[in-house]
Formats: structure tokens, C-alpha cells, sequence
């Protein structure tokens, strides 16, 4: 989590960062700052809150080098103090940061021990004192010595007061770009695409040196120089608005009128081929984190339902306890709407150090994940800008459905099915739908606790749906497969209990029904969402007859009533508290 940005050119570079910081917001919004050089002189300006609300013109720093960051805290309170810069004890060297020092503890005490004063919590403060520490060796050797004495997966960059800039990147994401005589480095593209599209990657283990109007990489272990190939992104800067949507999330949702054609739009023969390497390992795993890891539970759900196939799903950072079945004939597929996700990064190189085969579904073209899979898949839902994931996690569905059909030989069925739900998603998605989950929301929002209910298929979608409701308001969500209440959990359930029943019209249909019979006698109120009615129902939502696609449009409804929880509550469903878009912290 974290998102940097660093300017070295000719213009004002706080404005240019500061710009280039609102769009890395996702990545944790809890504080920012900037620093810039004038006069041989860095000075920092920090808040606590969201960069969003930043006036440029508020900000008195000058200079054309500057470094940025927002911040998602993992070390130390969300206070001023502890957002980045931070500055060595001579206010010669800045650092900005985007992961954790897992052996700070150690290096901070040393370094205490040494005479350096320390003024925040945070783990990132050792590394400049570090840098500080080891500066008499030149720029470039200080940050190689001190990339290497630093554990755990990170980039920072530092910036000194002569104006230099430097950077490394041991598992975290680091871009750079190349304008007209100017260099940006950031944690990714949009930070910086509306100024220039030729990017240079910078990939793990791997620093940066800007001196002199000359950018030029080393290898972090050896400190030999590595060319670089710059490469020009064909992407439209940065377009995503809220057009005429009071909130991202809302549009998001909406727009799943769209992205399922996009995301069901895949070459076939990449599909079939993909699906015949997933009937051909020994042994698949599907890896998220999430609402990507219940999309690859739902996925392992698909493949033995469709193409009597046994895959296995695992939350990626419980991964490490399945290393142990990865051979070179393992197949394992890595599910992720931004390609960067730090445990999901990690479940990839263990597979790769075990000659395992990679692919992933990415929505994030260009992310970490597409560079690092042997093949992947965009699932094309566009720009998803909103913290709560909605539109990716129905797009990737939808490809997992695709490739468990192309596994059964039954390609032509799966690609119908979908493009009927498509288009059945297209029709339920307006505004008296809208408002019928609005006055549920009504009825839901002053609960304690909810909770959902599903079988097969759809059991995935309950423990989604209660991710959606935690994120959005705040509300104690608790997701079930329906058989397992009994076994404890519906000792929970008392006079007005609020329980979603996601029940298709599928195998498992009447013990769903049956299981909400058993909450209902105990005072529970249901609420239904199905395709069909039922007595059982106190609170009914209609969804399309959609087989085997039933996870997706029964997450949709519930993705609705998150967005109108969040809305009615007063809070921020786009940028909901303690989250950020990119985990890229284990
Ligand atoms: O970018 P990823 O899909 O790898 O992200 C994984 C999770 O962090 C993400 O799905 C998270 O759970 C969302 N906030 C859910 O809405």
C-alpha cells in the first residue's frame, strides 16, 4: 500500500506531484506530504487525511525535485509524524516509502545506539538514517548497501538536497517515466501518464539513479548497470470520472452493464488452450486475496460443478502451507483486479521458484502480476476506482466460468449462458431495482449484525457479500454456507435477525430454502435473493434464472444494498476507513 511519486525535471514540481499523488489515493489515504529542494534545502509539508482535498497553490514548496507520498499506515498512528518524507538528522536526505521494514526494530536501536534521533514510529524513518549513515559512499552505494540491509518486501526513493534522486525496489511496485528532460518514479503509471507515456520498469532487486538529467539502473545485489528498454503505453491518461454519479462505487456497479460483454470478449483459443493446461496439471491453485480469493473459491466451486474438475482455492497468504504440493507440473492461477497485491505477489514466486506454471487474471494491464505470469487474462472491467471491488470481481467470474465450460468441451455453452446473464444484468440494472434495495437498506441500517446464507456456488457469494457489507457500512457481516448454521452459528439468530438468503435455482435450491426456514422459525427475517418468490421471504429481490452464472447476479443486489448501507450512514463508499485499493503489504 502506499502510493510515491518523485519529479527531477525543469518545471514546479510540487504542483506536478501533488497531481500525481491523488491518483495513487487508492493505494491509502490516511495522510500525504511532499518534499522539494530549493537552494540546496529540502523542506516537507504533511497532513493527516486525504491528498484529494489539497489545494496546490496552499502548498508554499518550491523547486523542481520533489518526492510524495500517501500513506496507509502500518507502523505508528495516523498522525503527521509519521507520513512521509521522512528526514535524515542533517535535513539532507528525504524518503518516501511503500512497504515495511520488517527488521526496523532492530536497525532503529543501532542507529540510536549510533547518535541518529528519531521523531516518528514509523519503520520507514531507519531507512533514512541509513542513507544518511552510508552518504560519504556516493548516492548510488548507499541506497545498493542500504536496500540490502533492509527486510521484507519495499521501494522507497530518496531524494537529496543537492537535487538527486534515488530509488530500489525489493517487492514492491516502482515505475519510472521519461518525459521531454524530466524523469517521474512512482508506485504506478497514472501517476504520471498525463505528462508522459514512455515508462521504463524498473522490476525487483533492481535501483535507479537520476543525476545530472541521467537515469540509470543497477542491479541492487551486484550494483552493475542494467540497460533499459523504454516502452510506450497506449493508454488514455487517466479518464476515469464520476460523470454524473454522486460516487465511483455506484458507477462501478453500474456499469456492469458493459464489462461482463467486455470481460466474456476473450480470444478462444487462449481460453481453450488455458482450460486444457488446467485439465492437464497436477494439481491447480486458484490464489487471491479477498474478494478475489472468494472469486477463485467460487472458481474452484465452477470447475467441479461444470468440468467435474478438482481445483484447489487458498487465501494466498495462507499459501506458504500448500508450497509444500508445487512441483514443475503444478498449475497455479493467481486472481487479482490490481496485479499487486504483496501475498498474492509472494504465492506467484514460490510457484516460480518451483518451476510451477503461472497465469493470472488481471484487470490491471501493465501491473507486476502481467509481467511476472507465464500468461495472463485482462478481464477488461476498465478503471476500478472505488476501494470496494464490484465490476473486476464479476468480470473475473465470468472468465473463470468461461475456462470451466472450454475444460468441459462445452466453450459455445458457457460463452451463451454468459452473454444471456450479460444481458439479463443489463435489464435488471435500473433505478426501480435501485430503489427497491434502497428501502431494504432502510430497514437494514440501523442493525448490529447480518448475515448470509449460501450453498454451493453461491456460498463463496455469502462470504463476498459479507465482505461488501463490512466495507461499506461498517456493519457486522457474517457470511455462511447454509448447512454449516446449524452447527453453531444459528445460535446467533434471535427476534428480527436480519439473513440473506442467496438461494438459484440450482441443486441446492431446496436445502437453502429449508436452511432459511430454520432461521425464520427463530425469529430471523429473510430476505431473498432469487429468482423465484418464496413464503419463506419476508424481503424478496429478483434476480435473473442465470445457472451456473447465479454467483454473478446474486453478488450484484448485494453490491447495490453495500453502495445504499454506505450512502444512508453518511459515510464514504468510495474510500471506505482502514482500507486502500492495493494491498501491497503482507
Ligand atoms: O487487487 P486485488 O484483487 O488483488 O485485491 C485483493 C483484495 O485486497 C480486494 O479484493 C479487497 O478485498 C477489496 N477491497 C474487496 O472489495
Amino acid at each position: 500500500m502506499c502510493g510515491i511519486i518523485a519529479y527531477k525535471g525543469p518545471r514546479e514540481a510540487v504542483p506536478i506531484v501533488i497531481e500525481g499523488l491523488k491518483k495513487l489515493e487508492y493505494r491509502g489515504y490516511d495522510s500525504w506530504g511532499v518534499a522539494s529542494v530549493s537552494g540546496k534545502r529540502i523542506a516537507v509539508h504533511k497532513k493527516v487525511g486525504k491528498v484529494g482535498k489539497a489545494v496546490s497553490s496552499e502548498i508554499r514548496l518550491k523547486g523542481n525535485t520533489a518526492i510524495a507520498h500517501t500513506r496507509w499506515g502500518t507502523h505508528g498512528g495516523i498522525t503527521e509524524k509519521n507520513a512521509h518524507p521522512h528526514l535524515s538528522c542533517d535535513g539532507k536526505y528525504a524518503v518516501v516509502h511503500n512497504g515495511i521494514v520488517e527488521n526496523y526494530q532492530e536497525l532503529k536501536k543501532k542507529l540510536i545506539g549510533e547518535g541518529h534521533k528519531f521523531v516518528s514510529e514509523s519503520d520507514t524513518e531507519v531507512i533514512v538514517h541509513l542513507i544518511e549513515k552510508e552518504a560519504g559512499k556516493g548516492l548510488k552505494n548507499a541506497v545498493q548497501k542500504v536496500a540490502g540491509e533492509l527486510k521484507g518486501r519495499s521501494a522507497f526513493v530518496v531524494m537529496t538536497a543537492e537535487g538527486e534522486i534515488a530509488a530500489s525496489r525489493k517487492g514492491s511496485p516502482l515505475i519510472a517515466g521519461k518525459g521531454n528532460g524530466e524523469y517521474y518514479i512512482a508506485s504506478d503509471i497514472p501517476a504520471f501518464l498525463e505528462h508522459t507515456n514512455k515508462v521504463m520498469y524498473v522490476d525487483d532487486n533492481e535501483m535507479l539513479v537520476i543525476e545530472d538529467s541521467e537515469i540509470k539502473f543497477y542491479s541492487i545485489a551486484t550494483g552493475k548497470e542494467i540497460q533499459k528498454r523504454t516502452v510506450e503505453i497506449d493508454w488514455k491518461s487517466e479518464s476515469a470520472e464520476k460523470g454524473d454519479y454522486k460516487h465511483f462505487l455506484i458507477k462501478e456497479i453500474m456499469e456492469q452493464k458493459d464489462t461482463l460483454w467486455r470481460a466474456i470478449n476473450q480470444d478462444e483459443s487462449k481460453i481453450i488452450n488455458v482450460a486444457n493446461e488446467i485439465k492437464n496439471a497436477y494439481g491447480t491453485f486458484l490464489v487471491g486475496c479477498g474478494t478475489a480469493g472468494k472469486v477463485c473459491m467460487t472458481g474452484e466451486y465452477l470447475f467441479a460443478k461444470i468440468a467435474a474438475k478438482h481445483l484447489n482455492h487458498a487465501i494466498a497468504s495462507e499459501f506458504p502451507s500448500y508450497e509444500p504440493f508445487l512441483t514443475s507440473k503444478t498449475l497455479m492461477i493467481a486472481v487479482s483486479q490490481s496485479g499487486e497485491t504483496a501475498d498474492v505477489l509472494e504465492a506467484i514466486e514460490s510457484a516460480k521458484s518451483k518451476k510451477a506454471k503461472v497465469i493470472s487474471l488481471l484487470n490491471v494491464f501493465g501491473s507486476t502480476m502481467m509481467r511476472v505470469s507465464d500468461e495472463f487474462f485482462i478481464v477488461n472491467a476498465g478503471t476500478e476506482k472505488a476501494v470496494v471491488s464490484t465490476k473486476a470481481t464479476t468480470a473475473q467470474l465470468a472468465v473463470l466460468t468461461l475456462l470451466a465450460y472450454a475444460a468441459a468441451g462445452k466453450l459455445g455453452e458457457g460463452k451463451r449462458l454468459l452473454l444471456d446473464t450479460a444481458s439479463a444484468v443489463n435489464d435488471m440494472l435500473n433505478p426501480r431495482y435501485e430503489e427497491h434495495i434502497r428501502k431494504l437498506a432502510e430497514r437494514l441500517r440501523s442493525n448490529e449484525n447480518i448475515y448470509i446464507i449460501g450453498r454451493s456456488l453461491n456460498y463463496p457469494m455469502a462470504l463476498e457479500a459479507a465482505i461488501k457489507i463490512q466495507e461499506t457500512s461498517y456493519i457486522h457481516a457474517e457470511g455462511f454456507a447454509g448447512g454449516e448454521l446449524k452447527h453453531g452459528p444459528i445460535a446467533l439468530i434471535s427476534k428480527g435477525t436480519p439473513c440473506i438468503a442467496l438461494v438459484a435455482n440450482d441443486h441446492v435450491k431446496d436445502e437453502t430454502i429449508s436452511n432459511a426456514m430454520e432461521i425464520k422459525s427463530r425469529g430471523g427475517y429473510i430476505i431473498g435473493i432469487s429468482p423465484e418468490n418464496n413464503d419463506v421471504f419476508d424481503y424478496w429481490i429478483k434476480v435473473p434464472d442465470a445457472g451456473n452464472a447465479s454467483p454473478i447476479v446474486n453478488i450484484i443486489p448485494i453490491q447495490i444494498l453495500a453502495y445504499q448501507l454506505a450512502v444512508l450512514k453518511g459515510l464514504d463508499p468510495d474510500m471506505p476507513r482502514n482500507l486502500a485499493k492495493s494491498v501491497t503489504v503482507k
